[in-house]
């Protein structure tokens, strides 16, 4: 190795049955700044790039047991960053053609010059310092778009949990409803065994289930006395209210939008705002409006007594299994529960935060009313 040669220097690999002629080259790519190896034949030659990572291989095309051919597509196959330029005599142009048509970067034409080699070899470099360049200008530009997506997905959340703070204030019964419907739905759809994907949206649609509140009375919406029939078809409007309002927003997600606006339908078609009965419902928004009368049964509201527990809460469900909700996701309330999937969660956001465990609360009655309203 000369002088010049530093410990990170990239290494060139000479492969020539004559061993004149890689002594001549290695001389001359050391100048260059090369570390050299040299192999003697093709199998030699692959010995070599097994241990050390080749960044240049000059190669005769004509050699005793492996082709020159055959050991640049060894090589590619390998190491495909390896530059390679293949040494041929003058009768072997046309083969030597056919090797950059097989990824060969140049060739040479022995005799050859050493300025010629220089020159051949810094071209072929340079090549490779370009495509290399390129392929780490795609992966940062892969990873950057990757980011971006991230981030976006990120500023739309905050401005989802924005507007679900928003209907918190204005409502402050809601405090942490959103959050364990969107639990409990999530809990439920993975003992339904749906897919993550399909998760991943019931949980977002069971947070943002009830944004519609923003455009209902805050009189109505604060009631502490029974609602009128007009405040009950008042406070109604809001699954279509959230639909349109967050329809430009949840084009990627259309389950989550379509438990928005379909978690107040009823199996039997009495339920709002489309009257849809039985499999017409959205599944997911089936899933939802069970988790949403958990919540409502299992929390004490002005309005009604003290809470249920969950094993009341659960024959309620059953109760009203087939009429008002689907009885597959009332099983899978059941079938959570047993397994101990499916706990109370904390009362206010603070506690959600803080307690990680299950909550048992005290006892109560539910109405239909009382669903509605949470
Ligand atoms: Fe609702």
């Amino acid at each position: 190795m000369s002088a010049g040669v530093v410990g990170n220097a990239p290494y060139c690999l000479v492969v020539d049955d004559e061993e004149r002629l890689r002594q001549v080259l290695m001389h001359i790519m050391r100048g260059d700044g090369f570390r050299c190896l040299e192999a003697g034949s093709g199998e030699e030659a692959l010995e070599h790039l097994q241990r050390h990572p080749i960044s240049l291989m000059l190669s005769d095309l004509k050699m005793p047991g492996m082709s020159g051919v055959e050991l640049l597509r060894r090589v590619h196959e390998q190491q495909p960053d390896v530059a390679v330029v293949m040494i041929t005599a003058v009768p072997d142009v046309e083969a030597a053609v056919s090797c950059l048509a097989s990824g060969a970067m140049d060739y040479l034409l022995k005799p050859f010059h050493i300025e010629e080699v220089r020159v051949r070899v810094a071209k072929a470099m340079d090549r490779r310092r370009l495509v290399l360049e390129n392929r780490h200008y795609q992966e940062r530009l892969k990873e950057r778009v990757v980011a971006q997506a991230s981030r976006l997905e990120e500023m739309f959340f905050a401005g989802v949990q924005a507007l679900a703070e928003a209907l918190e204030l204005k409502d402050p019964y809601t405090r942490g409803h959103s959050v364990r419907v969107s639990q409990y739905s999530s809990i439920l759809g993975r003992t339904l065994g749906l897919d993550e994907e399909v998760v991943r949206q019931i949980e977002l649609g069971g947070h943002v289930h009830d944004i519609g509140k923003i455009g209902v009375r805050e009189a109505v919406l604060n009631k502490t006395e029974p609602l009128t029939a007009d405040e009950y078809e008042h406070i109604m409007i809001h699954p279509l209210v959230g639909w349109r309002v967050l329809a430009p927003l949840l084009g990627e997600a259309p389950i989550a939008l379509s438990i928005v606006r379909s978690h107040h339908e009823r199996m039997d078609g009495r339920g709002v705002p489309d009257g849809l009965v039985g499999e017409a419902i959205p599944f997911e928004a089936r899933i939802v409006a069970v988790a949403d009368a958990i919540d409502a049964m299992t929390s004490g509201r002005p309005y009604r007594g003290n809470e249920l527990t969950l094993e009341q809460a659960l024959a309620e469900l059953q109760r009203n299994a087939g009429t008002q909700f689907d009885a597959r996701v009332v099983a899978a309330v059941e079938k959570a529960v047993v397994r101990g999937e499916l706990c109370l969660l904390p009362r206010t956001t603070d506690q959600f935060a803080a307690v990680t465990g299950a909550v048992r609360i005290g006892l109560a009655q539910t109405s239909s009313e009382a669903l509605v309203r949470d």
